[in-house]
């Protein structure tokens, strides 16, 4: 089931879903267990973890006990890349933080073998005890990781080939479509399906008509992202103008 949950401005937002994840790192290390987070890209996400690193520095929000799996990585594109999710997740995020480096999980885009590091990449979040909270943008084509349609609800980590509308909106942080890789490797539906909370974020207009297809229309394949509205726990969180079509 798909809740959503309208906020004034993306600040508003992203306070709102960084204090519950303090909130949930608190109450686990209070009886030692481990927070996993699932961790998303892209212009979305970008105000949630300046109020992480703010909640850091000015209230001693402690990330020594996080885990976290990002959802996807450019195929080809290596850590110094300054376009790969790698690059971007230590820039704006991990940096900042006391997170152990070797609790920080990303798709490897220069993966020898991407099937069997795909494996892999499954098994450790298994290893981890799962993710408690999956952070979600919403692409216009309705993927969510790289779960470009047609993306069935049992697809699991894998190699997958980027929709060209998807490159064409990435093309702003490349400068130049010819430079938008072709392929990434991305969590799959059903790993995304298994996280015990799932929070997307979604802000502008340009978000509204897919926003609204991912709540109304029958889940399927073709909109990957209705796949959502089969997960037990799952908030969509919106400002006005994303919350236009509903
Ligand atoms: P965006 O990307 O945050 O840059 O809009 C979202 C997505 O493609 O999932």
């Amino acid at each position: 089931m798909i809740s959503t949950r309208l906020h004034p401005d993306k600040q508003s937002a992203a306070q709102a879903i960084a204090r519950e994840i303090a909130d949930l790192i608190q109450l686990r290390s209070k009886s030692g267990k481990p927070t996993v987070l699932g961790l998303a890209t892209g212009s979305t996400p970008l105000p949630l973890y300046a109020e992480l690193i703010r909640l850091h520095r000015a209230e001693g929000l402690s990330f020594r006990s996080v885990i976290t799996f990002n959802l996807d990585e450019y195929e080809g594109l290596g850590p110094a890349h300054p376009q790969s999710y790698r690059f971007f997740m230590e820039e704006n995020l991990f940096r900042h933080l006391d997170i152990p480096a070797a609790n920080i999980h990303i798709p490897d885009g220069m993966a020898k073998d991407p099937a069997s590091h795909c494996a892999e990449y499954e098994a450790a979040i298994r290893a981890a005890g799962g993710i408690d909270l999956q952070i979600l943008g919403i692409g216009r084509t309705g993927h969510i990781g790289f779960n470009e349609p047609p993306s069935a609800a049992d697809c699991r980590t894998r190699w997958v080939h980027l929709d060209g509308v998807t490159r064409k909106d990435n093309s702003v942080f490349f400068g130049d479509l010819a430079q938008v890789p072709h392929g990434a490797l991305t969590m799959g539906v059903a790993t995304i399906l298994e996280a015990r909370q799932v929070a997307l974020i979604a802000f502008g207009e340009a978000k509204a008509e897919i926003v609204a297809r991912a709540i109304k229309e029958a889940p399927s394949a073709d909109c990957p992202a209705t796949w959502l509205q089969r997960h037990p726990a799952c908030t969509f969180h919106l400002d006005a103008a994303a919350a236009k079509g509903l």
